[in-house]
């Protein structure tokens, strides 16, 4: 079996400081990267920042920059999210480096020795915002501007030398791709979308620019830069340091098993980006998958709308796990999902605070009043136990499935029905009751801290550090986490010490302090 896993998040504009939808994307991919992980891949998890193109070079314009010292200024910021969210990203690429346009140039000359480039004039809409051409029919007339109807941005006239990908030629290969593997676009409803957009025509796509010169220069012809999507895409190839195809890198992580992005830009991923890969003879990326937009109200969170929950902020008052758990929990992945402030204390505090960090603590404090702090030796388990322990093990299958085909919702939901089903074997054992029957109650006490770690384990990809702060009670490290402990029910060693543990999460008493 392919024990690789090479998992990208898009690489984000650095043209303003980070918002909620980039935390989000990066969350996400770094809770599938670390449940990979413990599952025992080796894994390549990639952020990065996507720093050419007019839309940088007008923001760095307006900051009196020049492109690149304002590059780095937002780029760190992006940089510093990346610590602040607890990624576990093993590079963080941005497309000014060297080893990028290396990489890229490479791809352009490949593609216009195969003749799959040429040169001629553009004349069409371009959204600056959107770093997109558009076509007649996909502009539209609003209070006077003409903007791009599915993404609202205002579009320009633009007329200019250009070269051009032979994207048109590449129509029935990539729909015969998409059917020979159905999973490579998902979700599904997503996948529809990208093959009637194909199905309706390809035409070529202009591939450079002539009236800007920040990005990566055409080799052959220096007036021209090369298109930042072209430019930005390849990103998930120079971090793997191609063109050289013998590197360690290269050979074990490519193709990509997933890039995971929001909806709006699936075209770039679903089309242009197979279609350029097919072009130069490169494996295609394994999946592309389209998550939902973060709403306020009904609207995309965007800075341009000025409806921003701030991810730094939020983070200051509730704490990264908080944050982490909610994203992963309220937003049905793959759907737009609507986020609040009181939303998410009210999860802080039903999910967080009284379901699982409370049971830590009652168990653990239950043990130091009457086991000492020790694993305590069991007697056989009941069935009650069993079948408690054993939810673990029956599912175990179907949570792995889970997360490789990115059902969030079946493993966020597993994980609260379990919390649910050990608070209530804690109370319905009724433990105190059994004072006078001490195997029993060693055996509920037992049973209750091998929920404890499995539970944690589960939550591991989810809230890393509360994760790690309840498995010290066992004295379990990061690099001990095994997923496929949590099918066995001997995993604590009786008569060994555990440790007490510190608050996880504290309930939010008042909301309108
Ligand atoms: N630079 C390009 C991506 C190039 S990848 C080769 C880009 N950058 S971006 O900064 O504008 O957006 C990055 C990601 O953030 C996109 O996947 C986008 O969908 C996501 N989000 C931006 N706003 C969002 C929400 N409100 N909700 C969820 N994600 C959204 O596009």
């Amino acid at each position: 079996m392919d024990k690789n896993f090479y998992i990208t998040t898009p690489i984000y504009y650095p043209s303003a400081k980070p918002h909620m939808g980039h935390a989000y994307s990066s969350i996400i991919a770094d809770l599938f990267a670390r449940f990979k992980r413990i599952q025992g891949y080796k894994v390549h998890f990639l952020t990065g920042t996507d720093e050419h193109g007019q839309k940088i070079q007008r923001a760095a314009e307006k900051r009196g920059l020049d492109p690149l010292s304002f590059c780095d200024e937002i780029s760190k910021t992006f940089r510093d999210l990346s610590t602040t969210l607890n990624l576990s990203n093993n590079d963080f690429i941005r497309t000014t480096e060297k080893r990028h346009s290396k990489s890229v140039q490479n791809l352009w000359n490949i593609l216009e020795k195969k003749k799959e480039i040429y040169l001629s004039k553009y004349s069409g809409w371009y959204s600056v915002s959107d770093e997109a051409f558009y076509s007649d029919d996909e502009v539209e007339e609003k209070e006077g501007n003409k903007i791009a109807k599915n993404s609202g941005s205002l579009v320009e006239w633009v007329e200019e030398e250009s070269y051009f990908f032979k994207l048109s030629q590449w129509q029935d290969k990539l729909l015969k791709f998409y059917s020979e593997n159905p999973n490579f676009i998902l979700p599904n409803s997503r996948k529809n979308e990208v093959i009637s957009f194909v199905k309706n025509g390809l035409k070529d796509l202009s591939v450079s620019r002539k009236s800007f010169s920040w990005g990566i220069k055409v080799p052959s012809n220096k007036d021209h830069v090369i298109y930042v999507w072209l430019d930005a895409l390849t990103n998930y190839l120079s971090a793997l340091n191609y063109p050289d195809e013998n590197d360690k890198l290269f050979k074990n992580f490519w193709p990509a098993t997933i890039h995971l992005i929001g909806k709006d830009i699936l075209r770039f991923h679903a089309v242009y980006w197979p279609a350029f890969l097919l072009a130069a003879g490169i494996p295609l990326p394994k999946r592309v998958y389209g998550h939902g937009w973060i709403l306020s109200g009904d609207t995309k969170m965007s800075k341009s709308k000025g409806n921003i929950l701030d991810p730094i902020e939020i983070i200051d008052r509730y704490g990264l796990d908080s944050l982490r758990y909610y994203l992963a929990k309220e937003v049905s992945f793959g759907n737009d999902g609507n986020i609040s402030q009181e939303k998410l204390e009210s999860c802080i505090n039903s999910d967080l605070a009284n379901n699982y960090g409370n049971y830590c603590q009652r168990v653990v404090s239950f043990n130091e009043k009457n086991c000492n702090l020790t694993i305590p030796k069991k007697d056989s388990f009941s069935k009650v136990d069993i079948y408690l322990l054993d939810r673990f093990k029956n599912n175990f299958n179907k949570i792995i499935e889970s997360i490789d085909n990115q059902d969030l919702n079946f493993y966020m939901n597993f994980i609260i029905e379990s919390l649910f089903a050990a608070n209530k074997y804690f109370n319905d054992q009724e433990p105190w009751n059994k004072k006078n029957d001490v195997k029993r109650l060693n055996t509920i006490m037992y049973v209750s801290l091998e929920i404890i770690r499995k539970i944690s384990i589960m939550l591991y990809p989810v809230i890393p550090s509360s994760s790690l702060k309840a498995l010290k009670i066992f004295g379990i490290q990061e690099k001990d986490i095994k997923f496929e402990s949590i099918k066995k029910h001997n995993q604590l060693i009786i008569n060994n010490k555990i440790n007490k543990i510190d608050l996880l999460f504290k309930k939010i008493e008042n909301k309108n302090d």
